[in-house]
């Protein structure tokens, strides 16, 4: 095919990096979005941890889709197009539109425009498909061009990886109930969720013996400093993971070792030694803690598949 079909810009609110950092660590408890690990040296980290023997999500989705992709990729039937949610470097679309019958288009949406236009032009180039890519965050409202691509029979939203982690449940739940909207009527959504599990295997995962994690998490304060000159002492500050059980989430911090202080364009931010700037929440879900989610949105939950020790789920939705 080659060109894209169209590219949309919908001009994602990036976020002004040195504004939300001057934001998060005014507050009483320090934070700061997790979309701010993903500088390059960040993405190259976070490709190093999906090859961790502790990190079991990557491979384990990436194995239950594989040894399920011919019952996954028939669940659709004939002539569906594909959105992708958070698209990324489109690593992770190739076994279904290889395995789809007839897919009529495929739709990558992403915050990042360039790695965007880049992955979805190479689609193009590789499959005899209309290719479109949609630049815009999980925040907004999506709606898709008409009369550009093929009327599908039905539109099958991809959301790999378990990015929906990273959300709080009532923002997954307004996530699902507009992915819903853009889809429309007679829709499916192929989802991967990381299921909760015991708390040794969780916080192994992101507590590696090689360190990656922690190196991932300390990255954030070594780009404050080089992107926005913020005065560090990175050194003074330790990774700290651990899974929140009451809330069902591993959280993620940048702990003071002592008492230590952040300087950025004339503000001075004092960690008190044990204070946290949190950094990731990653939540675990229960199959039927998904359930009771899907109830707040149009979809229900058609069918999953799981691996042996079911620790991961990629779960088929149907809109109501
Ligand atoms: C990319 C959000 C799925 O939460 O497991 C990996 C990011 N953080 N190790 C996750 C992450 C620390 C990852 N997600």
């Amino acid at each position: 095919m080659g060109a894209l079909a169209f590219f949309l810009d919908l001009h994602p609110a990036l976020g002004d990096f040195r504004a939300d950092v001057i934001k998060g660590l005014s507050e009483d408890k320090k934070s700061i979005s997790p979309k701010y690990f993903y500088d390059e040296h960040g993405s190259e980290l976070f490709r190093q941890i999906t090859d961790l023997p502790e990190y079991y999500p990557t491979s384990t989705e990436k194995k239950i889709l594989i040894d399920n992709a011919a019952e996954i990729t028939a669940a659709p039937g004939a002539g569906a197009a594909v959105f992708e949610y958070g698209s990324g470097a489109s690593e992770k679309i190739e076994w279904l539109l290889n395995g789809l019958d007839q897919p009529t288009a495929y739709v990558a949406m992403d915050i990042s425009k360039d790695f965007l236009i880049d992955a979805a032009s190479a689609i193009a180039k590789r499959y005899d498909l209309p290719v479109a890519a949609i630049c815009a965050d999980f925040h907004g409202h999506v709606h898709i061009p008409e009369n550009i691509l093929p009327t599908p029979s039905k539109w099958l939203g991809y959301f790999p990886g378990s990015t929906l982690g990273n959300m709080t449940p009532e923002f997954a739940a307004r996530f699902l109930r507009r992915a819903g909207e853009t889809l429309g009527g007679d829709a499916q959504f192929l989802l991967g969720v990381d299921l909760e599990k015991d708390n040794a295997v969780l916080n192994a995962a992101y507590n590696d013996s090689a360190g990656v994690t922690a190196a991932f998490n300390l990255n954030l304060l070594t780009r404050m400093r080089r992107e926005l000159g913020a005065e560090i002492q990175p050194e003074d500050f330790e990774h700290y993971a651990f899974y929140n059980e009451e809330l069902s989430r591993i959280e993620m911090h940048l702990r003071a070792k002592k008492r230590t202080q952040i300087a950025l364009d004339g503000h001075e931010f004092t960690f008190q030694s044990g204070e946290t700037l949190h950094t990731e929440n990653s939540y675990k879900y229960s199959i039927n803690r998904l359930k009771a989610l899907f109830d707040e949105t149009p979809w229900r939950l058609e069918t999953y598949w799981t691996d042996e020790n079911a620790w991961f789920a990629a779960c088929l939705l149907s809109n109501k």
